[in-house]
């Protein structure tokens, strides 16, 4: 049936989870142009039978008033925001007070990820379960706070969380299992202030155990759909081992996440958030990232983002079939009559990254292997760009996505291995047991 493809949107950042919601995007109905912004080498296509075409548009994800002017001047029907430092810079805000349509929460709504004892003191208040804390801005106050948690559990033994309060580029947790460790993190986030202003303030936190699960749900600020769970990788090495990263491979659906329990995050989790938002004055629209423990005692929230994840959103893209009209029900409060329509199946995601990541890397190495397309998987560029004679090279830590779907998982990850094996860049790095392992 022929559509009328119309809209014109615009994504903010420039990563692999930009590509995702850009690529996911052009494939929705109604949708005429992408614009991303800055973008990659990756984000521009020309138009198909079953896509709009993308292009880049050269304006930083933080340059909030050029952006604004470019989604005024260019009539864009939504725009899209990626990271987070627009969102805790008030991009939303500026957006809807020029009357513009855009998809995010709020600067204040964006407190959930950008203050840790915000959110602490939101659940509590709200009765979503999550591991006990308390929270200082003096470090002795703290230090002695730690020794004398040290003094209660003993002989049990120690273990706690020191998080900065605010954003670290997900570096500010620091779990230790000593009270010399403890101390030692706490001396390193509130004196020598390696995470910035991020530690003027701390959360110290009962350490929990168990598996790990992401639910991102979408709201409109009244209503809240959970979107399937996804599961990342965090270490950069195989076995979870390693440095943490931003991520290094994504699957859903999660073997012990079922409906029932993506039901009970909806109920104990997603929904008392948007209750609790709307109920402040704060409405919550947009993506709400919900980063869960599930122990023993029951599910438990390690942390809230205002945005989808990277490389989560690299998972859930190829799966969601009306990205934008889910996302505009969201901006106009008609979520309760949207149905989301998901492919059923298993989706797989591996990074590739350069040598050195998390740590220092070379960027400029040549990729090759991207100028051919392989079955059931799309490629989705973070860190690349267009060198001068036309060769696409690589121009970060996280370099590709490489996502494959399937009837089931084990097919996902055959279709994600059997491209990743034609991709080369000098000294590439990439976990062959996403998916195998249990976090
Ligand atoms: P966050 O950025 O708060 O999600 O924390 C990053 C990682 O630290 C999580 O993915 C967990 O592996 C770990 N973590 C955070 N909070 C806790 C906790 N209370 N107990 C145990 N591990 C935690
Ligand atoms: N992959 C974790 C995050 O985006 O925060």
């Amino acid at each position: 049936m022929p559509t009328t493809r119309s809209d014109k949107v615009l994504v903010i950042g420039g990563g692999g989870r930009e590509h995702a919601l850009a690529w996911a995007l052009a494939h929705s109905l109604d949708v005429a142009h992408v614009y991303v912004a800055p973008g990659n080498a990756g984000t521009h296509w020309a138009a198909s039978d079953t896509a709009a075409a993308a292009s880049n548009v050269p304006l930083a994800a933080d340059d909030l008033p050029a952006l604004l002017a470019f989604a005024q001047a260019n009539q864009i029907a939504l725009t899209v925001v990626g990271p987070e430092q627009p969102l805790a810079a008030g991009i939303v805000d500026r957006f809807q007070a020029a009357g513009m349509p855009i998809f995010g929460p709020t600067q204040a709504a964006s407190e959930l990820e950008v203050s840790k004892s915000f959110a602490k003191a939101f659940m509590q208040q709200h009765g979503i379960p999550t591991a006990a804390y308390a929270s200082f801005t003096d470090y002795e106050a703290a230090r002695a706070y730690l020794l004398e948690r040290a003094r209660e559990v003993a002989p049990q033994p120690y273990g706690v969380v020191v998080k900065a309060d605010g954003l670290a580029a997900g570096k500010g947790v620091l779990v230790c299992a000593t009270a010399a460790e403890a101390v030692t993190a706490l001396h390193s986030i509130m004196v020598e202030r390696v995470f910035g202003a991020a530690g003027e303030r701390v959360v110290i936190e009962e350490r929990i155990a168990g598996a790990e699960v992401s639910v991102m749900g979408v709201s409109d600020g009244s209503t809240v759909i959970a979107l399937p769970a996804v599961r990342d990788h965090k270490r950069v090495y195989e076995g979870d081992e390693g440095l943490n990263t931003g991520g290094m491979g994504a699957f859903t659906p999660v073997p012990d996440v079922d409906s029932s329990l993506l039901h009970t995050v909806e109920q104990q989790v997603l929904q008392p958030v948007i209750d609790g938002m709307a109920a402040r004055g704060t409405p919550y629209v947009g993506v709400l990232y919900a980063g869960l423990m599930l122990t023993e005692q029951g599910l438990r929230v390690l942390e809230f983002n205002c945005r989808f994840g990277d490389p989560e959103a690299q998972t859930l893209a190829p799966l969601i079939r009306n990205l934008y009209g889910t996302l505009q029900a969201c901006v106009q409060g008609t979520l309760t009559r949207l149905d989301l329509e998901l492919l059923q199946g298993a989706c797989a995601t591996i990074v590739l990254t350069a040598p050195g990541y998390p740590g220092t890397y070379p960027t400029g190495a040549p990729i090759s292997g991207l100028d051919r397309s392989y079955p059931h998987v799309t490629l989705f560029h973070a860190g690349t760009a267009l060198a001068a004679d036309g060769q696409i090279v690589t121009n970060a830590g996280r370099v590709l996505a490489v996502s494959g779907i399937g009837a089931t998982l084990p097919e996902a990850l055959d279709h994600c291995y059997a491209a990743v094996d034609q991709i080369h860049f000098k000294d590439m790095h990439f976990r062959r047991d996403i998916g195998r392992t249990k976090r």
